[in-house]
């Protein structure tokens, strides 16, 4: 009796650790940009430029800001407001509801505008998410899944990733389709200029997101393992500018690689291009891939890899990328990123 339960216990610790042995490798830390590498402080704090990141430029509160081709005016307050962020292209986009515009202040915990960390147009950053060109049921789902608390980030301090949480959680069923509505009909056009290099800017991270570093400390630096995903123009950045995207540094050869990956799936996994469809433009449940953040999309795999996403679908992923490597990962976001949106 002894002896067949500890062989049914050993033959299932082999199953265990066949099924979990490629899935134990800690985080990377690019696609956190930095927030693995040590304690972060809180998102307001951040918020206030802590000395060991670049602080953010000062402005001069007052003075009336500008971006190239924008008729609209704002100062350095109303850029970064959560409740009403600049919008400078008003054209670009139909007219948001209040929630993306402006948030809601008045539930617990409040719901900052959409607009704020997606961008008015739902490109979003690297540090957040593309939103626009995904299908209206995907959004709802997601918004479900963080409401059910069945979609976390691996990286507890990434505030902003928890801050959706609670945005999902203050979100009533109309809300959810409005925005859900309004996201969808958006197109998600080219965003990210992806670069096979040996070297990358030297950066400091900030919020998140990697900052090339200026004046002395300007210089590149060997890229290695590593995608670095920078803005086109920092000041653009800064000032939220929605037209201006970002560059991605991936390692010499990494595309040949994804593509291997992602289209044979490289004899260990099921070809992504299956579900995601050939341009990986996306099909039913499995949104699009093509032309989006390489560091939000390696953050999701490593997520979804550690069963962080238990959804509806996001457990179907979890089997699919079992096998894959953290190395296999940065491949296949560096080639996903690289295709036509
Ligand atoms: C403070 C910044 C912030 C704000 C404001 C914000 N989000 Fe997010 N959002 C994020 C981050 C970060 C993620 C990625 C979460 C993760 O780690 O999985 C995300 C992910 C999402 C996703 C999933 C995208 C995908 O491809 O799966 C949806 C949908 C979404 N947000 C909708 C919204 C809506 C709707 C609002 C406004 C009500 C909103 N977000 C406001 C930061 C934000
Ligand atoms: C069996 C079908 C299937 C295969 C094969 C598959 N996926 Fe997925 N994928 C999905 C579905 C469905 C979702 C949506 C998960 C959810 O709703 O949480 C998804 C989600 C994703 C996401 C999250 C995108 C976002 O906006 O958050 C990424 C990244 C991703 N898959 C990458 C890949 C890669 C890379 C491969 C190949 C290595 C792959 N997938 C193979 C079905 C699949």
């Amino acid at each position: 009796m002894k002896k067949r339960i500890a062989g049914v216990s050993i033959g299932f610790l082999c199953v265990w650790a066949n099924t979990y042995a490629l899935a134990d490798e800690a985080p990377p830390m690019w696609p956190w940009a930095a927030a693995t590498q040590a304690p972060k402080p809180s998102y307001s704090a951040m918020a206030q430029a802590p000395a060991e990141q670049p602080p953010a430029p000062e402005l001069d509160t007052a003075a009336q800001l500008d971006v190239a081709e924008s008729k609209h005016h704002f100062t350095a307050a109303q850029i970064s407001s959560r409740q009403a962020p600049a919008d400078w292209f008003p054209e670009d986009h139909p007219a948001m509801p209040d929630l993306v515009a402006k948030g809601r202040e008045s539930v617990q915990p409040p719901i900052w505008a959409c607009a704020f960390c997606h961008l008015p147009n739902g490109k979003g950053r690297p540090d957040t998410a593309a939103l626009a060109g995904l299908t209206y049921e995907y959004i709802v789902q997601q918004l479900y899944d963080f409401k059910n608390d069945l979609r976390e980030t691996s990286d507890k301090r990434k505030v902003d990733s928890q801050l959706m949480t609670g945005f999902a959680k203050s979100m009533s069923h109309e809300d959810i389709k409005t925005v859900a509505t309004y996201f969808s009909t958006l197109p998600y056009t080219p965003w990210i200029k992806v670069i096979e290099s040996n070297t990358a800017p030297k950066t400091a991270a900030r919020d998140g997101v990697y900052i090339p570093l200026t004046g002395l400390e300007a210089g590149t630096e060997p890229l290695s393992n590593r995608i670095i995903e920078v803005p086109a123009n920092t000041e653009d950045f800064d000032k939220r500018n929605p037209r201006s995207g970002f560059i991605a540094y991936v390692p010499v050869g990494s595309l040949e690689k994804g593509e291997n990956l992602i289209r044979t799936g490289g004899g260990k996994i099921t070809p992504c291009t299956i579900c995601h469809g050939d341009d990986l433009r996306g099909a039913g449940p499995a949104p699009p891939l093509a032309g989006r953040s390489p560091s939000y999309l390696a953050r999701q795999m490593y997520d979804m890899q550690h069963r962080k996403r238990a959804g509806l679908f996001g457990l179907q992923m979890a089997s699919v990328l079992a096998d894959l490597t953290n190395d296999d990962m940065l491949v296949a976001a560096a080639y996903a990123a690289s295709l036509q949106p």
